[in-house]
């Protein structure tokens, strides 16, 4: 009988980098998208299943659920997530309110869904992809940064309710080379438009392409942030936390070392908000 872990967001990036890679390991896997055509493409067999999944929709999430009650589910990847541009100012309220859905509610709706299928099986493990933006906060993002904040928060709190018996993992990544930033752009929908005449018109309209050029300058593939994922899936001992990049591990580094007004300045100037 193969162990199957369940992983949302598989059908780009860092989800879908997973896939093969847990194949290859020896998981089961159970592949979720909210659209399953995006999952055609994944070359069947008897260690693939794939879902329809939207961790928004509880209806979904619990027939993704009833489906996996006959497998030996071992591990849970809450990897679907995305991100919402916006200086807080010009930040509707429906915008905090949708992107906590998804990286937040969502992630949480998942984790209690399944928990009844992992606790079933010795050595379980959850892991919960945050970000290091998850301990540390950039400016125009944010509603993302809170998400981040509180799925940290959650996992931290779900490790002393449950750690003895399911671990759980918080992954947290630097920038990776995903859909990721084309999703930050479709997403912020007519932000542009409404920073016009307000003081964030420049800093707004220069925002994605600063984003683009720090990405361009630190992010790493998919495929080597996922082969860290599943190292900590194999992990005889699952580490508690994976930091992922090397701008992650030193962001976190700096924002401990410096002083409060140095840290900001750093950032206000790395992001030209000056
Ligand atoms: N890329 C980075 O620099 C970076 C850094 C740190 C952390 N992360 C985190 O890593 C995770 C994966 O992101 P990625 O970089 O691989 O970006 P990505 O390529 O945009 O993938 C995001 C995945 O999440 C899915 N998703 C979004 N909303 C969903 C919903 N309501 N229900 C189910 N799935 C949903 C997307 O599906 P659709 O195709 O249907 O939209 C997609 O499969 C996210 O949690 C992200 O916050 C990314």
């Amino acid at each position: 009988m193969r162990n199957w872990v369940l992983i949302t967001g598989c059908s780009t990036g860092i989800g879908r980098a997973l896939v093969p890679l847990c194949r290859l390991a020896g998981w089961g896997v159970v592949a979720t998208a909210r659209r399953l055509e995006d999952l055609a493409d994944l070359p069947s067999g008897e260690d693939l299943r794939v879902l329809a999944l939207d961790v928004t929709d509880g209806d979904s999430v619990a027939a993704a659920a009833a489906a996996c009650a006959d497998l030996r589910l071992k591990a849970l990847v809450n990897n679907a997530g995305y991100g919402q541009v916006g200086p807080l100012e010009l930040l509707r309220p429906e915008e905090l309110r949708t992107q906590f859905e998804t990286n937040v509610i969502g992630l949480h709706r998942v984790t209690n869904a399944f928990l009844p299928l992992l606790r079933r099986e010795p050595g379980a493990r959850i892991v919960q992809v945050a970000s290091m933006l998850g301990r540390l906060s950039i400016p125009l993002a944010g509603a993302y940064n809170a998400s981040k904040h509180a799925v940290v928060a959650l996992a931290e709190t779900l490790r002393l309710e449950v750690g003895r018996e399911v671990a759980v993992i918080l992954v947290e990544p630097g920038a990776i080379r995903t859909a990721f930033r084309e999703t930050l752009a479709r997403v912020w929908g007519d932000l542009p438009e409404r920073a016009q005449g307000t003081p964030y018109e420049q800093v707004v309209a220069k925002h994605l392409q600063v984003r683009k050029e720090r990405a361009e300058r630190f992010a790493l593939d998919a495929e080597p942030c996922a082969r860290q994922i599943v190292n900590a899936l194999n992990a005889g001992r699952p580490p508690r936390r994976v930091v992922i990049g090397k701008d992650a591990f030193w962001a976190a580094k700096l924002k401990a070392l410096l002083p409060a007004a140095w840290w900001e300045w750093f950032l206000r100037r790395s992001y030209r908000m000056d």
